[in-house]
């Protein structure tokens, strides 16, 4: 069940904001530990160093390679030397994301695009680049992560316009991938990710939403899932390593829920 042995993947997005777990160290530990070689790029080289470090503790194989995943040229470069290194990908995770607040008039034009960038220009170039070789193997899956902020307003959330529309704009651009590929032997299916605890809730939200203590965030935020609980970067990991596998060989073009409930709580 699960095997990717023999599988490469491509991770971008492969490190974490801080120590601790999260959704794409947790999926690049998780698709090594299930035989797959993994090609983790970050824009953070020390972020992607540890997950590599991890792996290779484990007895698996990653290469890191330093890419900022919006500039064509860079991820060209990461295709190519994956490419030199492996000869292949079967696999490739678009990670890359986070959110800035703010509604449209409060919200600059660099952060809108800056925001876009992030969230759905990277996975854009993901798809750009490695698709050609998945096209000339016949083969390959891949799997872009977008969140419940595209599609379930969280009630007492603070608003961000810019990320709510990117992630919603990639469950979309899944589809629409999914059906150009689908007589190409290509997968291409969606994660949309709920109210997680990683590293980055004590590192990025605790100041952008002035909640002044990590613990009184971290409160509200396990009460707000109908489990009681936030998910954590495993959960989102067992779902990707899912979708990719031969086991989900029939499911392409869907997204692939994972809240607790949220959803089924807020129709
Ligand atoms: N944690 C949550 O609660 C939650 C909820 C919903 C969705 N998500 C989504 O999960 C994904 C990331 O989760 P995570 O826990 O791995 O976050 P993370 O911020 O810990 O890790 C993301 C990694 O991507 C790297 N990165 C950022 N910009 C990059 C770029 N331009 N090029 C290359 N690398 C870049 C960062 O350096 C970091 O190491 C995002 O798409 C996020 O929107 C998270």
């Amino acid at each position: 069940m699960l095997d990717l042995k023999g599988k490469i993947a491509f991770v971008a997005g492969a490190g974490t904001v801080g120590p601790g777990w999260g959704n794409g160290k947790a999926t690049a530990v998780l698709l090594a530990r299930q035989g797959a070689k993994v090609f983790g790029t970050d824009i953070n080289e020390a972020a992607a160093n540890e997950t590599r470090d991890l792996i290779a503790k484990e007895g698996g194989e990653c290469v890191v390679h330093r890419c900022n995943m919006t500039v064509a040229d860079e991820v060209r470069a990461a295709v190519d030397a994956c490419m030199q290194r492996f000869g292949r990908i079967d696999i490739l995770i678009n990670n890359c994301g986070g959110s800035a607040g703010g509604d449209p008039v409060s919200m600059t034009e660099e952060v809108w695009d800056a925001q876009l960038d992030l969230n759905l220009k990277t996975t854009f170039m993901g798809c750009k680049f490695v698709l050609p070789v998945m096209e000339k193997q016949k083969s390959g899956v891949i799997v872009n992560i977008s969140s419940i902020a595209g599609f379930r307003h969280q009630v007492a959330g603070r608003v961000n316009i810019a990320y709510s529309t990117a992630k919603a704009g990639l469950a979309a651009f899944s589809r629409s991938t999914a059906m150009a590929y689908v007589k190409k032997g290509i997968r291409c299916n969606t994660v949309i990710v709920g109210t997680m605890h990683t590293p980055l809730v004590e590192q990025r939200l605790v100041k952008q939403l002035g909640a002044g203590d990590a613990a009184t965030l971290i409160a509200q935020r396990h009460a707000a899932v109908p489990m009681g609980h936030m998910g954590t970067g495993w959960d989102t990991a067992n779902a990707v390593v899912f979708l990719v596998s031969d086991e989900a060989r029939y499911i392409t073009g869907i997204e692939l829920t994972v809240d607790g409930g949220i959803s089924a709580a807020r129709v």
